[in-house]
């Protein structure tokens, strides 16, 4: 799309990014000022559909009020001391989401990649310490198509060439097996050297690939079996997401290590955290890890109300009964563009069969004009994750909204 069908003022926030920001995203254009809700507003007062969620951020809705609120009532007070002296509030977090979740420790970081760093820190810790690893040879090992983040650990276990091409040498230790095969897992983990094995019960970014019912209980009695650490990497499909409070839920299986981000602030600030036991967490001493903004009061105020409105609004129970509504309104629309509809609670995606390699952004673009942002992954994919918020007559409209513009955009 030729940047003269945004206004003026659109195309000059544009140009600006273009000139002075470094070119390492591909948006759609769209110049956002104002979100509230399911809802976000462009600089010109139009209001679209978030179906993005910030990548699943934003799962409490767009400037929750709770939230807000908890972040302003803060900032007055007390915003970061470091972690060279103790704040009243980082107990008070600690206490409050390990009960939450069932650990016996958290560990507090800020954004999701710092988060698996950490995980992958603890495992390796462990492997030495207690399963007896000579030093310098612990294993982990990860799914083909798993997205992580942008650090070197992360880019050095990703699939994707986008992500590591051109970034090397990388981190080694790595190991790489098929999504959804135990009996390659079993294999690896064979492997006496084997830490843990990191994981997320969907892969979100990969294009939001759901593994077959019963695959984390393997992962779960895999790795007890042979004594391997089994790390969750719950980031985008934890908090709600997929109409559970964790993905494993679903499964009723408990990570050794929990890691979570993204919407434990409801999109207001990163605040990562990892969940462990005291087997696992109790091997890092005060100086082998750490971050300058981790477990800052603020974060510890805003994650507290955001896991609080997450369960006083019922948002996994309105993800699981919206995402189904979804899904079964999208099958309705019998698209010949749409090749598979997938997903679980409202984390779901499209994937696109058309002749126009094009054809998903083109939709996204067609979408966008009818008031609905979505984005496409991996060219021929597009998730469809709104705000966990969202209510029947609105997942209605939006699936009219998705059916005009297939219409109106792929039609040959
Ligand atoms: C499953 C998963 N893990 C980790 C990350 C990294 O999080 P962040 O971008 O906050 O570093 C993401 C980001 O999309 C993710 O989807």
């Amino acid at each position: 799309m030729s940047l003269l069908t945004l206004s003026g003022s659109a195309s000059a926030y544009l140009q600006l990014e273009e000139k002075y920001g470094a070119h390492n995203y591909h948006p759609l254009p769209v110049v956002l000022e104002k979100g509230e809700g399911v809802f976000l507003w462009d600089v010109d007062g139009k209001r679209y559909y978030d179906f993005l969620s910030g990548y699943s951020a934003v799962n409490q809705g767009h400037c929750h009020p709770r939230i807000v609120r908890a972040l302003i009532e803060q900032a007055q007070k007390l915003t970061l001391t470091s972690r060279a002296f103790h704040n009243n509030l980082l107990g008070e977090y600690a206490q409050f989401i390990t009960a939450y979740f069932g650990y016996d420790k958290v560990l507090p970081m800020n954004t999701g990649v710092e988060g698996g760093e950490t995980a992958i820190k603890l495992a390796r810790r462990w492997a030495y310490t207690r399963k007896g690893v000579a030093e310098n040879h612990a294993k982990i090992i990860f799914a083909e198509g798993n997205f992580w983040g942008r650090t070197l650990a992360a880019i050095s276990s990703s699939t994707d060439p986008s992500s590591y091409k051109g970034f090397g040498p990388y981190m080694p230790g790595f190991e790489i097996i098929p999504y959804n095969d135990t009996i390659a897992l079993e294999k690896a983990l064979q492997d006496k050297n084997v830490a843990a094995f990191m994981v997320e019960p969907i892969q979100g970014e990969a294009g939001v690939v759901v593994p077959d019912d019963g695959y984390l209980q393997k992962v779960r009695e895999l790795c007890s079996h042979y004594n391997v650490l089994f790390i969750a990497d719950e980031i985008q499909t934890g908090l709600a997401r997929t109409g559970k409070m964790l993905a494993c839920d679903h499964e009723n299986v408990r990570p050794d290590i929990l890691i979570l981000g993204k919407a434990l602030s409801g999109g207001m600030l990163p605040v990562s955290a990892v969940l462990a036991d005291d087997e696992v967490m109790l091997n890092i001493q005060p100086g082998e890890h750490g971050s300058t903004y981790g477990g800052n009061p603020l974060a510890c105020a805003v994650a507290m109300e955001a896991l609080r409105v997450l369960k006083d609004e019922q948002m996994a129970e309105n993800a699981a009964v919206m995402g189904e509504l979804m899904r079964s309104e999208l099958a309705k629309l019998s698209s010949p563009y749409i090749h598979t509809i997938r997903g679980k609670g409202l984390l779901n995606a499209i994937v696109i069969d058309h002749a126009n390699a094009d054809a998903a952004w083109e939709l996204c673009l067609a979408l966008k004009e009818k008031g609905l942002l979505a984005k496409p992954t991996h060219g021929d994919k597009i998730r469809f994750a709104p705000p966990l918020l969202i209510n029947r007559e609105q997942i209605l409209e939006c699936v009219d909204i998705i059916g005009e513009s297939l219409a109106s955009s792929l039609a040959q």
